[in-house]
C-alpha cells in the first residue's frame, strides 16, 4: 500500500510539531483587494514580487511546513531565476497548491457560495505534482443567515471537497479540506458551533464515501467564533474550548492534522486562540495553522509596495510565523508580542 504511505508521510511532515502553513495562495481578486488596501496595484510583477518577499523572509522556514501557492504563483520565480517551488524545497517545506475554481453563486439560493472546479482537476493535479507541489487546497464558503446555511449548501460543498479530495490522493498529494463556515454576520457563538458541527459531520460522511484514506489528509477549518457583528463576543478561553469540543464530537482521530484558517480575525486574536486550544496539550490530532490574513496582514502593512521596506515585512512575517509555531506547542504569551 505504498501510495498510502506516501500520502502519509506528507500530512505527517505538513503536521510537524512547532511548525504551520502559510496560505499565499490569493487568486486575483483576492489580491487585488489585499493591495488596494494599501494603495498597490495588482500587476504581476507587484504580486510576484511580494511573494519573492514572503518565500524569502528569513527565519520562517523554521517555523513552516508549508506554502500553499496559486496558479501564477507556482510557475514564477524569483528575480534571480530560482523557481518558487525550488526556493521553498531547498528550505525543506513542501509546496501546497490551491486548486478550486473559486467559490460561485448557488443556483436558487439565494446568499450561498457552491465551490466548483471538479472539471479537469485530475490533469491538473498531475501538472502541479509535476511542478513539485505534494498537497493541495480547495476552499468551501457556508455563510449563516436568516434560514442559512441550506441543506442543500453544505451537502453540495461537502461532496465536491470530498470528490476533490480523492482526486488528489489518486494524484498522490494531500488534500486540505477546508469548509469554511464564515465569521461574518451578527450570530452568537452557539450558531457557529451548530452550523460548524453539521457541517463537519457532512464532511466527514461524504470523505467516508469517497473512501478518502483520512491518514493521508487534512482538515482546515474555520473555528467556533461569535458572528463579527454580534455584541456578545466570546473569550478566548470560550472559543478555544468550544471549537476543540466542536472538533472532538466531529472530526475522526484518524486525521493527523487540524490547520485553522484566520478567516478575518486579527492576527494576534488568531495566535491566542490557537495557543489556547494547545496548552490543554491532550487532543487526537496536531492543532496548528494555515493562515493567510493573520500571518500577512502586518508584513503587507509594513511592505506598502515599497522594495525599500521588504526586509521590515519580512521581520513582520516572521515574527507571525515564530510566534504562531509557539502557539501549536501551547507556549505563546503575550509579552512575546513586545519582546519582539
Ligand atoms: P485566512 O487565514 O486569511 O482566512 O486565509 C486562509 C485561507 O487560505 C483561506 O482559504
Amino acid at each position: 500500500m505504498g501510495w498510502r504511505t506516501t500520502l502519509e508521510d506528507t500530512a505527517n511532515a505538513m503536521a510537524a510539531p512547532g511548525k504551520g502553513i502559510l496560505a499565499m495562495d490569493e487568486s486575483h481578486p483576492t489580491c487585488k483587494r489585499r493591495f488596494d488596501g494599501i494603495g498597490v496595484p495588482c500587476d504581476e510583477a507587484n504580486r510576484r514580487a511580494y511573494r519573492e518577499l514572503l518565500l524569502t523572509a528569513p527565519g520562517c522556514a523554521e517555523h513552516l511546513s508549508g506554502y500553499i501557492l496559486f496558479d501564477e504563483t507556482i510557475r514564477q520565480a524569483t528575480a534571480d531565476d530560482t523557481p518558487f517551488p525550488a526556493l521553498i524545497a531547498a528550505t525543506g517545506s513542501l509546496v501546497g497548491i490551491k486548486v478550486d475554481a473559486g467559490a460561485a453563486a448557488m443556483p436558487l439560493h439565494p446568499g450561498e457560495k457552491a465551490t466548483l472546479g471538479l472539471d479537469g482537476l485530475r490533469e491538473r493535479l498531475n501538472g502541479y505534482r509535476e511542478l513539485g507541489a505534494r498537497f493541495a487546497k480547495w476552499r468551501a464558503v457556508i455563510t449563516i443567515g436568516d434560514g442559512l446555511p441550506s441543506a442543500a449548501c453544505i451537502r453540495a460543498n461537502t461532496q465536491a471537497l470530498a470528490m476533490y479530495a480523492a482526486f488528489c490522493q489518486e494524484a498522490g498529494m494531500v488534500p486540505i479540506v477546508e469548509p469554511e463556515v464564515l465569521m461574518d454576520g451578527d450570530h452568537d457563538i452557539d450558531v457557529c458551533d451548530a452550523v460548524t458541527r453539521a457541517t463537519l459531520r457532512a464532511q466527514y460522511a461524504a470523505l467516508a464515501e469517497q473512501d478518502v484514506h483520512l491518514e493521508g489528509s487534512v482538515l482546515k477549518p474555520s473555528m467556533v467564533l461569535s458572528g463579527k457583528g454580534c455584541p456578545q463576543q466570546a473569550s478566548v478561553a470560550e472559543v478555544a474550548e468550544r471549537t476543540l469540543a466542536c472538533l472532538l464530537s466531529t472530526v475522526p482521530a484518524a486525521v493527523p492534522g487540524i490547520f485553522f484558517l484566520s478567516g478575518g480575525q486579527t492576527a494576534v486574536r488568531a495566535t491566542e486562540h490557537l495557543n489556547a486550544m494547545n496548552a490543554g496539550g491532550d487532543a487526537p490530532w496536531r492543532l496548528s495553522f494555515s493562515f493567510g490574513r493573520a500571518l500577512q496582514e502586518p508584513a503587507l502593512q509594513a511592505w506598502a509596495g515599497e522594495a525599500a521596506n521588504a526586509a521590515a515585512a519580512q521581520r513582520q512575517l516572521a515574527l507571525r510565523a515564530r510566534l504562531n509555531g509557539a502557539a501549536t506547542l501551547g507556549e505563546y504569551g503575550a509579552a512575546m508580542e513586545e519582546a519582539a
